[in-house]
């Protein structure tokens, strides 16, 4: 079955073509990080509209890179939410509309669910079960996997998601939007050590996570610095550190209480460098592995949209023609997927 997947919730424009019987085809990606970042963050409006403009040039070129035509698409998969309302509106009309022009089924794909399974495009992927730690721009997760739509909560964010602190830190340090990557780089030049921040909630049982107040610590601490370029690169590497071991040590609980050796780790965040590295230390000590999707795909892209689409698809899903997103959209309450109800 070849699908079509469309991810349009935050500032990325992100398409691509997925078969069942030949993985994937194609896939393409327009960021709008130069759009925004004169306001230093996300305007929806302006993210709405750059969609507009290009999902159907970029939908073009994968048709062409991938070989097919329209008329090969056996289903269509678009970003149902969680996200921006007015983004996943452009998705869900163009994903939708072409659905019902084409006569296939079409599907509506939780984002975090394609952030989650965006492993399975790797060439070793993970088997469930296992532990998923889903790390982005709005989210902060553990999740016990045991199949598709068979989700368990472990932990979450009580307040600020790991990429928002990582991006509100960062632009109290004055770095550029977007922030996590720049205070990530930043980072590398600090010097270990000289500062340390609290790891927040590791001193009470439980996977739940707290960032909001790693943020002020950090912030104040460098309020009382001269602004020099050691000084800020030595702040980031601190706060960098505080973020990673405190993940570090709610999957090492994790995977304690489910007694899994399976660790994912996806969403922007999981691009990180250092919590790579560190995680990858961690899945050794218990004798496990770390899975991560390719760098491009730990960001939003439309390849996990089209992978967990296709699954959902595959397998019998659909949905009525009618358009409409989910702003909010609680992980747990997605319908579990028979494991053996899958067609190629
Ligand atoms: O998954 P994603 O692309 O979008 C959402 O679904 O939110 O995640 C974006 C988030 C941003 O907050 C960004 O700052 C963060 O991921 N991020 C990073 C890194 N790369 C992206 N945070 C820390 N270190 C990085 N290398
Ligand atoms: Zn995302």
């Amino acid at each position: 079955m070849l699908v079509l997947g469309i991810e349009t919730s935050c500032d990325e424009t992100g398409v691509a073509l997925y078969d069942g019987a030949h993985g994937l085809l194609a896939h393409a990606l327009h960021s709008q990080v130069r759009l925004h970042a004169q306001y230093g963050g996300v305007v929806p409006e302006l993210a709405s509209r750059d969609h507009v403009r290009k999902t159907l040039p970029l939908l073009r070129e994968i048709f062409q890179q991938a070989g097919v035509t329209p008329g090969d698409v056996q289903g269509v998969a678009y970003t149902r939410g969680p996200g921006l309302i007015g983004a996943l509106l452009v998705g869900a009309a163009i994903g939708r509309s072409l659905a019902w022009a084409w006569q296939v089924p079409s599907l509506g794909v939780h984002h975090m669910e394609g952030h989650l399974l965006a492993p399975m495009l790797e060439a070793e992927p993970p088997e469930f079960p296992f532990v998923a730690l889903l790390v982005s721009g709005g989210h902060s997760l553990l999740v016990q996997v045991a199949g598709i739509g068979r989700y368990q909560i472990l932990g979450e964010s009580i307040d600020d998601a790991a990429g928002e602190a990582f991006d509100k830190t960062a632009k109290l340090l004055g770095l550029p939007y977007p922030g996590g990557p720049a205070l990530a780089k930043l980072a590398e030049q600090g010097t270990p050590g000289r500062f340390k921040f609290p790891r927040p909630m590791t001193d009470r049982p439980g996977c739940d996570f707290s960032f909001s107040g790693l943020k002020t610590a950090a912030i104040n601490t460098w309020r009382k610095l001269e602004p020099t370029p050691e000084n800020r690169a030595d702040v980031a590497q601190a706060f960098e550190e505080a973020v990673v071991e405190t993940m570090v040590i709610k999957c090492r609980r994790a995977l304690q209480h489910t007694g899994l050796k399976r660790l994912v780790v996806a969403g922007g965040v999981g691009a990180n460098r250092r919590l790579r590295e560190r995680l990858r230390e961690l899945a050794e000590e218990r004798g496990g592995r770390v899975y991560y999707p390719r760098l491009e795909f730990c960001t939003d892209n439309g390849a996990m949209i089209a992978y967990a689409g296709w699954r959902r698809l595959a397998a019998g899903q659909a949905e009525d023609a009618a358009i409409d997103v989910l702003p909010r959209w609680s992980l747990d309450g997605l319908p579990a997927l028979n494991p053996v109800a899958i067609s190629q």
